[in-house]
């Protein structure tokens, strides 16, 4: 199955940054896409801009996805939707950071497959593509939001393994920095601006060209996980802070 074969799609998260770019791509290739998020009036933007179908939904109200979402036949999944709040660190976050974070990126991502996974494995046609991020992999020094991807990490190996026989591919994106709107919503106007500056950082565009790639591969050949991140961010290594203690 190379894109060419892929006839429908579902973004979450299209309101704005990777989602927004996903979807432009795939309409760009002819798919029919149905893009979601909680913010209408961008969804019907870029409705106007790419003839996508909005759908209006807070993945957070699980019935709601299910009703939304339960009866969508697509052949491609970008469980993309996330954020991350509490970011810099567990025991300066408040108790409803933990939830959202957790609640959007781990429970909702997992309903998210729930609802749609079975209408491609009885279809025998499907491929997924998780957003997971190098949080999910390395230690950043953002223990909810890492937890959180660690937790999709995960979810997508063990997918993989779950998914034998059924044709479905399941791949994984893991970026680092990418310019969008994530550190405004984690860490506010001001704090984003430092994240995004001081380097040359990814564009959503980056990503969903990762994306595409997987995508358009022939149906031999599954990508399992991408990691990709600015050529001037690292990951990894060992630091030494001595506390002064009283
Ligand atoms: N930017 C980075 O550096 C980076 C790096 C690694 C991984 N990622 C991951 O990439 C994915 C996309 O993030 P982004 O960087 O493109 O950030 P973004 O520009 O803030 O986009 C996040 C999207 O998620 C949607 N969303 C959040 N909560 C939702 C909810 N309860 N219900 C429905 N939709 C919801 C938002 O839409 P509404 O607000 O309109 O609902 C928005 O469309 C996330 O999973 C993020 O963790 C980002």
């Amino acid at each position: 199955m190379a894109l060419a074969d892929y006839k429908t799609a579902l973004v979450t998260g299209a309101s704005s940054g990777i989602g927004a770019a996903v979807v432009t791509a795939l309409r760009a290739r002819g798919i029919s896409v149905f893009a979601t998020a909680r913010r209408i009036e961008r969804l019907e933007a870029l409705a106007a801009e790419t003839g996508c179908t909005p759908l209006a939904l807070d993945l957070r109200d699980t019935d709601a996805l299910y009703d939304t979402l339960g009866g969508l036949d697509v052949d491609i999944l970008v469980n993309n939707a996330g954020l991350g709040r509490g970011f810099e660190a567990l025991f300066e976050a408040s108790r409803e950071d933990i939830e959202t974070t957790l609640s959007t990126n781990v429970i909702a991502a997992a309903h998210v497959l729930r609802a749609v996974v079975p209408g491609m494995v009885a279809r025998k046609c499907g491929h997924i593509v998780n957003l997971g991020s190098i949080a999910g992999l390395y230690p950043i020094k953002s223990s909810i939001y890492g937890a959180s991807k660690g937790a999709i990490h995960l979810l997508s190996q063990n997918l993989r393994i779950e998914l034998q026989g059924s044709g479905v591919r399941m791949t994984e994106i893991c970026p680092g920095r990418v310019e969008t709107e994530f550190f405004q919503v984690a860490v506010g106007e001001e704090a984003a601006k430092k994240a995004y500056s001081g380097f040359e950082i990814m564009v959503p565009e980056d990503v969903s060209d990762a994306i595409l790639y997987a995508l358009d591969t022939p149906w031999r050949v599954n990508i399992g996980t991408i990691e990709m991140t600015p050529n001037e961010q690292f990951t990894g290594g060992v630091t030494i802070v001595p506390v002064a203690r009283d």
